[in-house]
């Protein structure tokens, strides 16, 4: 087994109290590797780095322009190492090799865009009201952030963090999840290598209450970035609201993917199959509620299970398979509850509903796409994140219908149309309550693209220009050119 160290200032350390625990691979589920047991003590050290950095020594030094070029050499080094960096997140967390691969061939462009928009951040002159005074504005680094990252995408999910952070000029410590640290802590030796002085980028692993809540709780943290669980997200909110830090919250949905009658029907089963099953639907951003218009909803079924039935399971290392195992044990065990849940609910099962137990799944821990009709808006399938291949189909009559069974969650982070009709799409784009609406397609992102939630999926906007200033804070200079105070106790 491998046995993972921490990186705290630039440097591969023990844990302080000497303790690691096991990752498993989720396709074998054998321990492979050794993660270091962070604590308190290590989280001060990496915040103490990280502070240290920010406010003297070279980091602080740097011009815009110098940590640019840093941020686009990292971007180089990650795609060199792609391969090797998509083979330990398979083997950590069981997503497919396939996906990875695109996964870390693309992060790239996050450090390249970034790096490229650091040197572009701008101030202002003020035209101001008052005679004889100048004023401009600085937007300065918000300061040392704590970057919290979930286990279905860590590279992804944490380069939309740390890109447009260092381009800010703050400094970050990462606390990946517990289930998947492994491609973080491998990630952490190529900030040595692209020459980005040391605490600039720190990881301690280890458990949310041991490492999470000291990080949350450090009074030299100015801003936590979390993507996870509402549950999680509310907790280290209320947390950060007591201690007045700054957060973004990216809090996954039940996202609708709303199929009209003129819809391309081939191209709606295929988004509606990429919504769900890609990345055995452990995504925040899964079309999980597939609303299908009345008039062509068996006919859509039928086609759609027809596609579905021939997903593959198998090894994420094989190119032919399309569906890997459940990442987590717990997880596992949720989204088998759900799919109990859904039948206990009355819901219908037309696919799958079982664990996968074919020899292609090995040990591995599976739970076969499966897909649920008659399902209701009110049903807890219909309104609660599964985070697993588990789709309901839910039906509707006209848009007024399905906006009110789409817009009928308390999440809001995406929603899709597939519609012939321009018309229709832009109605529905401008009432549907999500971050993110697609237009006759579906899982897309970009580092261009803006992304967050609505309502209780999130707080605060990844990825495009504005996301740089969730790592910003402006000031106002006020400079006296020549006016005259003939009152000092009334103000200016
Ligand atoms: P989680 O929200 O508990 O974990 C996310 C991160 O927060 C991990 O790094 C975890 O160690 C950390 N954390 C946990 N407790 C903390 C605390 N008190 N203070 C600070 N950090 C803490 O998510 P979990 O338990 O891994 O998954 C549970 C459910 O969350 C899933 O079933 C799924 O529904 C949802 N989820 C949503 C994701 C998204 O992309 N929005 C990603 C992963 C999970
Ligand atoms: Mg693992």
């Amino acid at each position: 087994m491998r046995r993972y160290q921490l990186r705290i200032d630039g440097k591969s350390v023990p844990p302080q109290g000497e303790a690691w625990f096991e990752s498993q691979n989720p396709y074998t589920g054998e321990s492979w590797a050794e993660i270091p047991r962070g604590d308190t003590r290590d989280v001060d050290a990496a915040v103490q780095a990280a502070h240290a950095a920010l406010t003297s020594g070279p980091w602080a030094e740097l011009t815009a322009t110098q940590r640019g070029a840093l941020l686009r050499r990292l971007g180089d080094l990650i795609a060199r190492d792609a391969a090797k960096l998509a083979a330990t997140e398979v083997r950590d967390n069981g997503k497919l090799l396939a996906e990875m691969q695109g996964q870390l061939n693309y992060i790239p462009q996050w450090f390249h865009y970034y790096g490229g928009l650091a040197d572009k951040v701008q101030g202002s002159t003020l035209p101001l009201d008052k005679k004889g005074y100048f004023a401009f504005t600085r937007h300065e680094p918000v300061g040392v952030v704590a970057a919290i990252t979930p286990w279905n995408s860590p590279l992804m999910l944490l380069s939309w963090k740390v890109a447009p952070a260092l381009a800010a000029g703050c400094t970050v410590v990462v606390k990946p999840s517990e289930f998947t640290s492994a491609s973080t802590l491998e990630f952490a030796e190529l900030f040595d290598e692209a020459g980005f002085p040391p605490g600039v980028f720190n990881v301690v692993t280890g458990f949310g209450p041991e490492v999470g809540t000291p990080l949350v709780e450090h009074p030299l943290v100015s801003k936590i970035s979390f993507t996870g669980s509402d549950t999680t997200g509310r907790l280290i909110n209320e947390k950060a609201g007591r201690h007045l830090k700054h957060t973004a919250m990216e809090l996954g949905g039940k996202s609708p993917n709303i199929v009209f009658e003129d819809a391309d029907i081939e191209q709606a089963v295929f988004g509606a199959i990429s919504g769900i099953f890609a990345a055995t639907g452990q995504t925040c951003i899964a079309g999980s509620r597939l609303l299908v218009q009345d008039s062509i909803h068996d006919a859509f079924v039928e086609r759609l299970l027809a596609v579905a039935r021939t997903a593959r399971m198998g090894d994420p290392m094989d190119p032919h398979t399309q569906v890997g195992p459940v990442t987590t044990p717990p997880q596992y065990r949720k989204v088998l509850e759900y799919i109990d849940i859904a039948r206990s609910e009355g819901a219908t099962v037309v696919l799958g509903g079982e664990k996968g137990t074919a020899p292609e799944c090995g040990k591995g821990w599976f739970v076969q796409p499966t897909i649920f009709t008659g399902v209701r808006n009110d049903m807890r399938i219909a309104q609660e994140e599964v985070f697993g291949p588990v789709l309901s189909v839910i039906r509707f009559k006209d848009e007024d219908d399905a906006l009110r069974v789409a817009n009928g969650v308390r999440f809001g982070l995406a929603a899709a149309v597939w519609t012939s009709d321009i018309g229709r799409a832009i109605r529905m784009s401008e009432k549907l309550q999500a971050g993110t609406v697609w237009v006759n397609t579906y899982r897309a992102v970009s580092f261009m693209a803006p992304f967050g939630g609505y309502k209780d999926s999130g707080l605060g906007r990844e990825n495009g220009i504005d996301a740089i200033r969730e790592y910003l804070q402006t000031k106002c200079v006020w400079i006296n050119s020549g006016a005259v105070a003939a009152n000092p106790f009334v103000m200016r």
